[in-house]
Parts: C-alpha cells; structure tokens; sequence
C-alpha cells in the first residue's frame, strides 16, 4: 500500500504533492519535479504563454497545497503554443485522450463511451469498466493523435489522471501513460481528476478571465463541492456532499423513473423533466436548517422514490407500465420536481459560499461550475442568476468539457508542467524490467482517494458516505446502495 506523508521540503517535491512510497519504504525514482523540466533530455523551450500564466504566481510559488501537506512546485517550465500535451483519463467509465497546446489550443481529442456496458446495470461495474477501458486505451490514444496531426515522438509530456476514482480503472490509464513515457522520454504529468474538471475552465474562457483566487462549484457523479481555488493544487472546500453527489441521485432517480442511465441519467431526466411541472410534488430542500455549504442528496432522491412508488407503482421499474399517458406525465412531474429542489439546494449553498469565500479572499475572479452536472440546462440558467446578484462573472466550460474527457486532463498537465508539478520520463529499462509489476511501484503513482485541499473549519468533517462509491452499481453495493458499503462489496468492486 501506499504510505503518505506530508511534505514540508521546499525541494525536490513529489508530484503530487504527497510522498508516494513503495512498499518497501523506499522513494520512487526520478520523482522530482524539476528533472523532468527537460523532458528526458530532450530540450525544448515552453513558455507559459502569458494569456495562461495563473496571475498569483507568488501564491504559488510560496506554497502549493495540496491533498494533506503543504509544499512548493518544483522548477518552474516554461509551456508555450510548441508544448504539447497529451492527456489520458480513464477514471471511472470514460476512456478519453487529448492532445492540448501550451497556449491552449485544443489540437485532438477521442473518447470511448461505456454507456451501452453499464447501462443495464444501473451504475458502473468496475470489472467490466476496467475490460473497456484495456480494450479502448490504444485506439483513444492513437484517435487523439491522430486529429491533432501529430505524433508521440512529438509530444513535451504525458498527462494522466492518477485520482481520484476506481484504482482499476485509474490504473490502465497511468499504464499506458508509464509506458509511453519510458518509450518516448516523456515527463509523466499526475493529474487529479476534481482539479482537471476546475481547471479546464481557464482553458475555455481564458486564464486573464479565470484568475485565481476563483470560486468552484464542482457537479460530477462522484463529487459535489465548492472550493475556493487558490492557485493550482491550492484548494480549500467550503462545503462537500455528505450522502450522494447531485450526479448520483440524477442517476437513481432516473432509474427509479425508467429512464436509461448508461453513462449517467441525468441527461434523460432533464429531458424528461422539460415536460413536467416543477411545482407538482412537493418535494423538501435539503439541509435547509444547516446553515452551512454542505450538501446532501439522498432525502430528495428517497423523496422522489417514494412518491413513484405511491403514483406510479414502483418496483424499480420492473412491473410498471411506462407507456401510459398519464403515467409519463406523473414520471415527468416527477422528475421536474426533483431536479427544481435538487437545483434551489445548489443554488442555496452556491449562494451562502459566494459569502464566505469572500470573507476569506474577497478578489474572487468569478465563479466556475464544472463537472458532468454543469451540462444541464436547469442548473447552468439558474446559477446565472446567483453570479449576477454576487456580482461575479459565471464561466461554465461548454457541455462536452464538463462530463469526464481528455482535454481537461492535458490542459491541467499544461497547467501542473509549467510549475513543475510533473515526474521525469520513466526509466525504459526499468519499465521493461518491472512490466509485470504493480505500476505503483514503478512511477506515477495512483492515488485513488487524492483528496483535493483541506476542509474549510465551517464545513462538516465527516462525510458519510465514500464518493469513490458513488457511481458503482448497486448491486456492488450491498443490499442498500445508500448505506456503507460491505468490505465484501469493496472488493467486489475493486475499491481499494
Ligand atoms: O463528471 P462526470 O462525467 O463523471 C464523474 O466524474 O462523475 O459526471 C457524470 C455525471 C453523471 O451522474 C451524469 O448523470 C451527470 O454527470 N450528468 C448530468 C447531465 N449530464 C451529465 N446530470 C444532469 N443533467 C445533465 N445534463
Ligand atoms: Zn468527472
């Protein structure tokens, strides 16, 4: 297993921002930052292009946070329109690979979808998500080059996503990335999943525009949190989830409605919910007497099935008749009320965190909204209306770059490189010898429960429920997918 530890040296830090170990007790090789600078002994010269550089340089120069220590980015790189990255992401039911420029421009991009794998299942199954992703890799990979008219011995630097999400799935992707590195001596970038999501919105509307100090508010399957963004790595979360994600209670919610789920429900209850009526059922807004920025999905969700099990029948589905007139305008006003309460909740705490980020750094830039949420309608229109009373201008990165992709994932490289948050190429010998071995012994280091910063002291500590879990099959989940899951199910799952 890996060790963790805090890092206080203001050298020659890891990666990530924490000293990954192997088991041993012995240091990973060549995990330094600063080497990889050269990118395997290949100079090249990158610039951050101006238009990219995070403005709070000093911010980030003095100490970057990130997961539990606090420390310093290693030397500076410079990243300019001839760095080229290539971002691989694979974390949880999407194969995805990118090809970005340093300068922002996004050269290619692929991406393999599971939705017709897991769909039947009503959540991912880590198992076959794993299989898809082995299938997937090289063809994405190949498809991103391919548009972006280059070549691997072209690229300044591998990205990929190392946490957090399914180590099985995580680890395909950091492999491909290990094996790319040692065969074209290329800096391996680690990339954290929730900051890629924040981040790629400097990439869409431009780092003069998204400045740090920066509010997010970040809507996925798996995660649900605001944060105020610092400086990359630099993160305090005001407020998380402390059941289910919004994402996740989407997807139970449309599966209770009959709706298809594969690769997410949300996107087919929101259409749903375009012919119902919003104020038919009269759902509650939850952790109303919490005045805090937390969040809590699963009451609305067993709101929302209770009611189909009064209204329409319910039996998850089985024994329902959907075809009924009457009964598509009961899941309609259903599903309508559901996602009216699910977003007045986001729009509560978005509100109340504007408040308190502000207390603690009032040059807020403006607020990002990211993650696969972001692409509903409901919640991008409604959120407008916050930002505009605060005052601040409101960047949501366009639907395809909120769900999980490959150009987030290269353009946080862009961003890690150039503060040398990167690792040198991978010894090709070494991968050679070790190709059978755990790649977490190797280098690039998976970090499955890579936590983003520290909590706000406002913010509730515990959370109740893991987010690793949030997108896995029920049935991987033990008898209730809402309580812990059993340690049987957690290896079942492959959650580690
Ligand atoms: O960010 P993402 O692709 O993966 C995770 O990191 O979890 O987010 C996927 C989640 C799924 O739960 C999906 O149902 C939800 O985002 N989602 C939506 C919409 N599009 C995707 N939820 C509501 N409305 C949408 N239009
Ligand atoms: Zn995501």
């Amino acid at each position: 297993m890996l060790t963790r530890c805090v890092v206080h040296a203001r050298r020659g830090v890891s990666a990530y921002g924490t000293c990954g170990r192997r088991r041993d007790g012995s240091k990973p090789l060549q995990q330094h930052a600063n080497k990889s600078a050269v990118g395997g002994g290949t100079a090249r010269t990158r610039t951050l292009s101006h238009a990219h550089a995070p403005k709070n340089t000093a911010d980030v120069s003095s100490g970057v946070f990130l997961g539990s220590g606090a420390l310093n980015a290693g030397a500076r790189v410079e990243v300019n329109a001839q760095t080229l990255v290539l971002g691989i992401e694979t974390s949880c039911d999407d194969t995805a690979a990118a090809v970005v420029r340093g300068d922002g421009v996004v050269l290619g991009e692929a991406i393999a979808s599971q939705a017709a794998i897991h769909g039947p299942w009503g959540g991912v199954v880590p198992n076959l998500a794993r299989a898809a992703h082995e299938e997937a890799i090289d063809a994405v990979v190949a498809a991103a080059l391919a548009e972006a008219g280059t070549t691997a011995e072209a690229l300044s630097a591998v990205a990929v996503t190392c946490g957090p999400g399914l180590s099985m799935c995580l680890r395909v992707g950091v492999r491909k990335a290990q094996k790319m590195s040692a065969q074209y001596s290329l800096p391996i970038v680690p990339v954290h999943h929730v900051e890629a999501h924040a981040l790629v919105a400097r990439l869409c509307a431009g780092t003069e525009a998204v400045t740090f100090p920066f509010l997010a508010l970040l809507v996925s399957g798996g995660h649900n949190m605001l944060i105020t963004a610092r400086g990359v790595g630099d993160y305090t979360i005001l407020g998380s989830t402390l059941d289910d994600a919004l994402g996740e209670a989407y997807d139970k919610t449309a599966r209770l409605l009959g709706l298809p789920v594969g690769g997410g429900g949300g996107p087919a209850l929101e259409k749903l919910a375009l012919e119902g009526d919003p104020t038919k059922y009269k759902f509650p807004v939850p952790l109303r007497q919490r005045k805090n920025c937390d969040f809590s999905y699963a009451g609305l969700k067993t709101a929302a099935r209770m009611a189909i099990d009064a209204d329409i029948g319910g039996g998850d589905g089985d024994d329902v008749e959907w075809d009924g007139v009457d009964k598509r305008q009961t899941r309609a006003d259903i599903a309508a009320s559901f996602q009216a309460k699910a977003v007045k909740h986001l729009e509560e705490r978005l509100k109340r965190a504007i408040v308190w980020a502000r207390e603690d750094t009032p040059d807020l830039s403006c607020i990002v909204v990211a993650g696969g949420v972001a692409a509903n309608a409901t919640v991008r229109s409604t959120l407008v209306k916050i930002a505009e009373d605060a005052n601040l201008p409101l960047v949501f990165p366009p639907p395809k770059w909120c769900t999980d992709n490959g150009v987030m994932v290269a353009w946080s490289g862009c961003e890690r490189l150039a503060l040398g948050l990167a690792e040198s190429a991978v010894d090709a010998d070494l991968e050679r010898k070790h190709e059978t071995m755990d790649p977490r012994d190797i280098h690039c280091n998976l970090l499955p429960r890579w936590p983003i910063g520290e909590k706000d002291g406002r913010a509730t500590r515990d959370n109740i429920k893991s987010a690793k879990t949030a997108r896995i099959a029920d049935p991987l989940r033990g008898a209730d997918g809402d309580r812990d899951i059993s340690s049987s199910s957690v290896r079942a799952a492959g959650i580690e």
